[in-house]
């Protein structure tokens, strides 16, 4: 087993991204290799984290600060992490005011309930500390104002470590308009999931991804037989023929990576021992 990390920022048709590719590309070159650090320093959980962590915290992207914001005005996010070894998915449903949904939701791994959605888990945050934060930029609230939208940007993060361990990691300010409280795919299993033998993140339209069960989809797939890569393939091109619109980054045991996409380019960096590979 060797370190492996993959991450992503949305899916390019899907960002309003007003020429602004080689931008997320240099972000994503830098953050990968920045948490291909940590990851071998401190294993994939810390991994996935600081990559999402650090995704969050760039304006650029759907998630974190630079959220979208739904129809009522407010930001509202989703962000879930799985542990593929213990076998543990936790996450948060709609938070408002923090910096770093997914430190909330990994923090929800050592609860009894691992899933909490709305005020309740705005209000589990600050019980735990995490300090109130405006996410609202001035380019989302122009987009807002021009009531544009997005169809779903989405960041995340798999990794595997040298003991085999593989954390999936996702996060999301949603659509942007939506209608408020809508949920997310990027907190439930159809949207971000990992096994002990695979790991999956994915981006674009919630409900597509839901419908499908993206994530869980090709897990069980990959569980009963086939390569990740098939799994991949075949359940991408049953998104294809319901013309639903999704991307997403994958990686096995093995620490192989996969990226695939019903349309569109997905944004992504991939880091190992051989180096670095992104989208072109
Ligand atoms: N995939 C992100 C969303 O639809 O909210």
């Amino acid at each position: 087993m060797a370190n492996s990390i993959i991450i992503h920022g949305g899916i390019k048709e899907f960002e309003n991204l007003e020429g602004k590719e080689s931008e997320y590309q240099k972000a994503l070159h830098k953050i990968a290799r920045d948490s291909y650090e940590v990851l071998n320093e401190k294993g994939a959980r810390a991994g996935v984290l600081a990559a999402v962590s650090a995704l969050e915290d760039l304006e650029l992207f759907n998630a974190g600060t630079g959220s979208r914001i739904q129809a009522d005005g407010e930001i509202r996010m989703s962000a879930s992490i799985m542990d593929g070894k213990k076998n543990i998915f936790s996450g948060v449903i709609n938070i408002q005011y923090v910096k770093n949904p997914i430190l909330v939701a990994e923090q929800l791994a050592s609860e009894k309930n691992s899933v909490l959605a709305g005020e309740p888990a705005t209000r589990y945050a600050r019980a735990r500390g995490f300090e109130n934060h405006n996410p609202f930029t001035r380019h989302r609230l122009r987009e807002h104002q021009a009531a544009k939208s997005g169809r779903g940007g989405t960041v995340g993060a798999v990794a595997l470590d040298n003991d085999g361990a593989i954390f999936a990691a996702t996060s999301t300010g949603g659509t942007g308009n939506e209608i408020p409280g809508r949920v997310s795919d990027s907190a439930t299993v159809a949207g971000n999931y990992a096994s002990l033998n695979m790991g999956i993140s994915c981006t674009g339209v919630g409900e597509d991804i839901v419908n499908l069960c993206v994530a869980a989809r090709i897990s069980t797939r990959k569980l009963e037989g086939l390569s990740l890569e098939h799994a991949i393939k075949k359940t991408v091109s049953e998104g294809i023929e319901f013309g639903y619109m999704f991307g997403l980054i994958a990686l096995d045991e093995n620490g192989n990576t996969f990226v695939d996409q019903t349309q569109g380019k997905t944004l992504y960096a991939a880091v190992d021992a051989q180096g670095i590979r992104t989208f072109t």
